[in-house]
């Protein structure tokens, strides 16, 4: 079976950290998260593997590469535009043949694997099998509609007024009819071909669509919340390798740390994660922190967050919590006269300081 990831979409909710690079390859405990995606399809057997790219094309063709690290093969498939799930499964028409498929969403992690969800496919060979989990916010989300007997009888995109808490999760397998379906379905209202319609066409064609329910916690990182939330579920499941060197510190829980990190006269309690070349120097690293490479924290507190590669964080007196710091960032307090404060900030930055 082959795979394919969808890579492609703006990122708009994650501004300002996607003006700057695709919402796929930021990181959560220092991975990017298509890498997520891409070993649980490789865990659930798939060796050849397309993903569907679009402006941000480039990088995630060089950060991915061409499956080495995964010993599997990668092709990339250029979407012009943004035109929607189902418009990426008809471009890819011609890397997935007529054989079934699975697409995975490159935004989504999942805690437990795919496995099951597969095996599922396999022995039941339904045209399409969807994966649903429960939500407290299912208006933002595909939502499906299941009898007592589990049978799948509506799925409506986005709804309003959701007709049941029950998500699409990014994560599908299909046979060939959904080519059929695709081919029906007419763009929706923001103009995109959505596959939760293409799927409500397989049903309404009497075709056969199962559900299967994810086991364990699902996050789509959409928003900067979602990243946080999503760092922290990554990072109750680290394994603890300390290699840094370390000066008048204490350290505990699980905390892994990267060849070249340094902690001096520093408090890291994990779960946390700290990067190559990293100076943590008279500092709080406290749980569910990801520091990148090469950051720099120095006097200063840090918790619940995700500190991108170089970025240096000097002097805050108050602790810093559920942020996100892009890579490069510098955030400093310095003593120096006039007493001003110095803001460089990218469109859409964020800014919160407490008197
Ligand atoms: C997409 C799908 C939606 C699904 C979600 C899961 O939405 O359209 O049905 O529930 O992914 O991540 P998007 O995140 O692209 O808005």
């Amino acid at each position: 079976m082959k795979g394919l990831i969808l890579a492609g979409g703006s990122g708009r909710r994650l501004r300002p950290l996607t003006y700057t690079g695709a919402k796929q390859l930021l990181p959560v405990a220092n991975k990017p998260i298509i890498f997520y995606g891409i070993k649980a399809l490789v865990k659930a057997g798939i060796q050849e593997l397309g993903i569907v790219v679009g402006e941000t094309a480039k990088e995630v063709q060089y950060i991915v590469g061409n499956g080495e690290k995964w010993n599997i093969k990668i092709s990339y498939i250029p979407q012009k535009a943004p035109l929607g799930l189902a418009h990426a499964i008809k471009i890819s028409k011609e890397f997935l043949g007529d054989e079934p498929f699975i697409m995975y969403l490159g935004d989504n992690i999942l805690k437990e694997g795919i496995e099951d969800f597969v095996h599922q496919f396999e022995n039941n060979k339904p045209n399409a099998l969807i994966l649903l989990t429960k939500v407290p916010n299912p208006q933002e989300f595909g939502v499906a509609v299941v009898d007592e007997n589990g049978a799948v009888k509506q799925l409506i995109e986005k709804p309003k007024e959701p007709p049941s808490n029950l998500a699409l999760v990014g994560v599908y397998l299909f046979d060939s009819q959904v080519f059929t379906a695709i081919e029906k379905i007419k763009p929706s209202r923001r103009n995109e071909l959505e596959i939760t319609d293409a799927i409500q066409w397989l049903l309404d064609n009497r075709f056969s669509v199962e559900a299967h329910m994810v086991k364990g916690w699902w996050k789509d990182t959409g928003k900067p919340d979602d990243i946080i939330e999503a760092n922290l579920l990554v990072l109750e499941n680290i394994e603890a390798v300390n290699k840094s060197s370390q000066k008048d510190s204490e350290i505990s829980g699980r905390v892994r740390a990267e060849q070249g990190s340094v902690i001096e006269k520093s408090v890291v309690r994990g779960p946390v994660i700290i990067g190559k070349n990293s100076k943590i120097i008279g500092s709080y690293i406290g749980p569910f922190s990801s520091i990148g490479n090469n950051v720099i924290i120095e006097n200063s507190e840090i918790e619940n967050s995700v500190i991108m590669d170089g970025a240096q964080i000097k002097n805050v007196e108050k602790r810093i919590d559920r942020s996100i710091i892009g890579k490069d960032v510098v955030i400093n307090v310095t003593t120096k006269s006039p007493r001003t404060h110095k803001f460089i900030l990218g469109d859409q930055s964020y800014v919160q300081i407490i008197k």
